[in-house]
């Protein structure tokens, strides 16, 4: 059932007669609707109400439900951008409903006047905007996010357990998080591979990795490292482009992908195989040596079980890249690598001193 409901008359505040002179303006929000109960596929619904300026999106959503139609549900709380249950796609990103203003929202459609309004990606629709959280949770659990705390179980209660405000700065941004998933709904892996650790989960797993009162770090780690995890991150920056709270969330991936080549050796895992052998050729040469990337990064065998098939695709189709004695160095080189190896030096001193903190 697809249908249209009008209310042009209606307002969010007050009366009105001149609407453009009190600042109001007539808007449409067509919303994502799905009952799985009665329906049988997904449909949207227009909603037009008039808007004042300042008005967020979860306040007509809330003025939506009450005055025009009650079946429309969606989960919201503190109203505040506090809570991080309001999160919803408006015009296409993923943010907060509760901090969405309206009005900036109108310059942002596809459609003039209309605004649209659909659920968070990647995780199981329940009906209409909400989302089933509890898959982000079962992750959560499996990368132990928690402090588990070297502090003895007799002392605990009896007195503080204090950081210093040094160590406080490096996971200050990343306690900022408020679990919205507008990240995990953003996130280009999460969408071809539902097993991917998540953005929101790695950010959380760095601030309770770099905690000193923590005392499960390696057993973390070796998760984190394990398939799907860390190394499955392409570098999108959707996350953190899309971060309500304007977290440096690839900060976060990097510095675990310095803590696991640090702590487990660059040998570990075909992710760090695989950055190892990147900025090998990069130092060499400028540029990558594509063919020889995938058996350097997963060893002959899985190369030919699971590559075969597509190099010949590619031989055929004469696309091929081409073998490493014919990739010649980029112009310029010899200042390139002069400027990769004082910036190596430059990474390896800080990560030295961020170390001993
Ligand atoms: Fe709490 Fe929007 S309702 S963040």
């Amino acid at each position: 059932m697809n249908f249209r409901k009008e209310l042009i008359n209606h307002s969010l505040m007050t009366e009105t007669i001149d609407q453009h002179q009190e600042g109001k303006r007539d808007v449409t929000f067509r919303v994502f609707r799905f009952n799985p109960q009665v329906d049988s596929k997904p449909y949207f619904d227009d909603y037009t109400i008039s808007a004042e300026r300042g008005i967020t999106v979860l306040r007509s959503l809330n003025y939506i439900k009450e005055h025009v139609d009650a079946t429309l549900s969606f989960r919201a709380f503190c109203q505040a951008g506090i809570c991080g249950s309001c999160g919803m796609r408006v015009n296409g990103i993923s943010k907060l409903a509760c901090t969405s203003q309206v009005w900036d929202e109108l310059d942002k459609c596809r459609e003039p006047g209309i605004i649209k309004v659909e659920p968070l990606r990647s995780l199981p629709m329940i009906k209409d905007l909400i989302v089933d959280m509890d898959p982000l949770v079962d992750k959560m659990k499996r990368y132990s996010n928690w402090i588990n705390s070297t502090m003895p179980l007799a002392e605990m209660g009896k007195k503080e357990f204090l950081v210093s405000e040094e160590e406080f700065h490096r996971y200050d941004k990343a306690t900022d998080c408020i679990l919205c998933a507008s990240c995990v709904s953003e996130c280009s892996i999460l969408r071809a591979n539902k097993e991917y650790v998540s953005p929101a989960v790695l950010l959380k797993s760095y601030r309770m990795n770099v905690d000193s009162r923590d005392s499960i770090h390696d057993v973390r780690l070796a998760e984190l490292v394990k398939d799907h995890g860390v190394w499955d991150c392409t570098h999108c920056y959707r996350c953190q482009e899309s971060c309500v709270k304007s977290i440096p969330i690839m900060e976060a991936i990097h510095a675990i992908r310095e803590d696991a080549l640090e702590c487990r050796g660059p040998k570990d895992t075909s992710g760090a195989k695989h950055a190892e052998a990147f900025m090998e050729d990069i130092e060499k040469k400028g540029k990558l040596v594509e063919a020889t990337l995938p058996i350097r990064t997963n060893g002959m065998v899985w190369t030919l079980r699971n590559l075969l098939p597509m190099a010949m695709k590619m031989i055929v189709k004469r696309r091929t890249p081409p073998p490493p004695p014919l990739v010649k160095s980029a112009k310029g080189i010899k200042i390139f690598r002069a400027m990769f190896r004082e910036m190596t030096e430059h990474v390896k001193q800080d990560h030295q001193k961020s170390h001993k903190k």
